[in-house]
């Protein structure tokens, strides 16, 4: 296709789109623009901007960002901390969108909050030329999209991982990790027998009533044969199957399979438990690879698919996306630190130095990085099998839904059956609306 067609092509379509662009095909770079409804959003302005994210537990964020001022004296990037948790780095970026602040420039959002955000037009429409995407897992791509359109470019992916103690496992003459959750209880009574794992607890995921447990709630129904809205988006949790996940993780508090305390775990709980030698077995996300790594139990631990009740489980898909807040200044310099930040080279040096996920599919088939995270292809099929959580712009009233009845079923004060059903009206209502 010669350059003239192609743009006509491409004018042609984004009048029929409603669009109004002024430049199409463009490297996307300071003068790159894209459409967002009927207006328009030039990426100009070059300055200081901020990066916003969660709290960095890996401890990696600010090298990349080190690197970029280094580079870029004259548009520097200060690095805003929020909370660990999701659920109240969701209300600070969205108290920042309703105030219309600029005060947050380029937004590390959950891959659950792209509808939420790019419908009430908090974060801008992002030129899709402007990134290499098709070097990127698909599923890790359509987090970014809203209605077609992409509202934010893959930083890291996220998939669940069973993390477990291999040491204590062949020492148990266990010689391959559980693919089912009978066997991981069957296994964890054998580990428990040896002296040095008598006080070991089994298994621990994340619990507190945050999105943590969102996500753990839905992998346990989901690995369990059921769903939590179907294909069509449609709440269908009130089912045998689902009973059957939930019950998974209410029996196991029950019967003591995962400690009492785990009922308050964010992630980073769960990696400081395991990583003292508390727990057998971990749900966690591969960021807590490199971690243990250096820990105490470095060396002692391996990590396999999340198991299921008949098979392997599967995997919430995870992971944050790097998008540009429709307030912010300075956004020539966005659009380029953005591309900098999510390039292979900087997804190359998460995963070497803090195992993220990268979005990068050649990432997962290199040799020698498989050699130093061995987990890595368990990881891509975690990824490309993953399911997505709803993808719903009332997102945030559909995860307190789910947070607070799982919770109600986890500390005893529902029962699983009435939890499901309370959980399904209360997302028929959500979704209705
Ligand atoms: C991880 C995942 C994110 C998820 C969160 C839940 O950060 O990447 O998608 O929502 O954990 O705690």
């Amino acid at each position: 296709m010669t350059r003239t067609t192609r743009a006509l092509q491409c004018s042609a379509t984004l009048v029929a789109a409603g669009l109004l662009l002024t430049a199409c095909g463009s490297s996307g770079g300071s003068g790159g623009s894209s459409g967002q409804n009927a207006q328009s959003t030039s990426f100009t302005g070059r300055g200081p901007i901020t990066y916003v994210a969660g709290k960095d537990t890996t401890g990696t964020i600010q090298t990349i960002i080190d690197r970029w001022n280094k580079l870029h004296p004259k548009e520097k990037v200060t690095f805003i901390q929020l909370p660990t948790d999701a659920d109240s780095q969701r209300q600070q970026m969205i108290q920042n969108a309703e105030t219309k602040s600029d005060a947050y420039t380029v937004l590390s959002l959950d891959v659950v909050w792209t509808s939420e955000f790019a419908a009430h037009q908090w974060i801008d429409r992002l030129p899709d030329n402007a990134f290499p995407l098709q070097n990127m897992l698909k599923p890790v791509v359509e987090t970014a999209k809203y209605r077609g359109g992409l509202y934010a470019v893959p930083g890291s992916s996220d998939g669940g991982l069973l993390y477990y103690r291999s040491d204590l496992l062949k020492k148990a003459g266990i010689t391959s990790p559980p693919a089912t959750w009978s066997e991981m209880t069957a296994d964890c009574a054998k580990v428990k027998k040896l002296p040095e794992a008598k006080d070991m607890s089994c298994y621990a995921g994340q619990f507190q009533k945050y999105e943590g447990l969102t996500v753990n709630f839905s992998e346990a129904v989901n690995s369990a044969g059921g769903v939590v809205t179907d294909a069509s988006g449609k709440p269908d949790v009130d089912t045998p199957q689902a009973k059957k996940g939930l019950d998974f993780l209410v029996d196991s508090f029950k019967d003591g399979t995962i400690p009492k305390e785990a009922i308050t775990y964010q992630e980073e709980d769960g990696r400081q438990a395991f990583q003292s030698g508390k727990l057998v077995f971990l749900r966690n996300w591969p960021y807590v690879y490199a971690l243990a790594q250096k820990s105490p139990i470095g060396g002692k631990f391996a990590v396999a698919p999340l198991p299921g009740l008949n098979g392997t489980g599967s995997s919430s898909l995870g992971g944050h996306n790097l998008a540009l807040s429709s307030f912010a200044k300075n956004k020539a310099t966005a659009l380029d630190f953005m591309k900098f930040f999510s390039s292979e080279e900087s997804a190359s040096y998460f995963l070497k130095n803090a195992s993220l996920a990268p979005p990068y599919t050649n990432l997962y088939d290199d040799a020698s990085l498989d050699k130093q995270y061995p987990y890595l292809p368990v990881l891509k099929e975690s990824i490309l099998h993953a399911v997505p959580r709803p993808r719903v712009v009332q997102y945030g009233d559909v995860t307190s839904a789910i947070e607070k009845e799982a919770y109600a079923a986890l500390s005893g004060s529902k029962s699983s059956s009435q939890a499901l059903k309370d959980l399904q009206a209360d997302l028929q209502k959500l979704t209705a609306q």
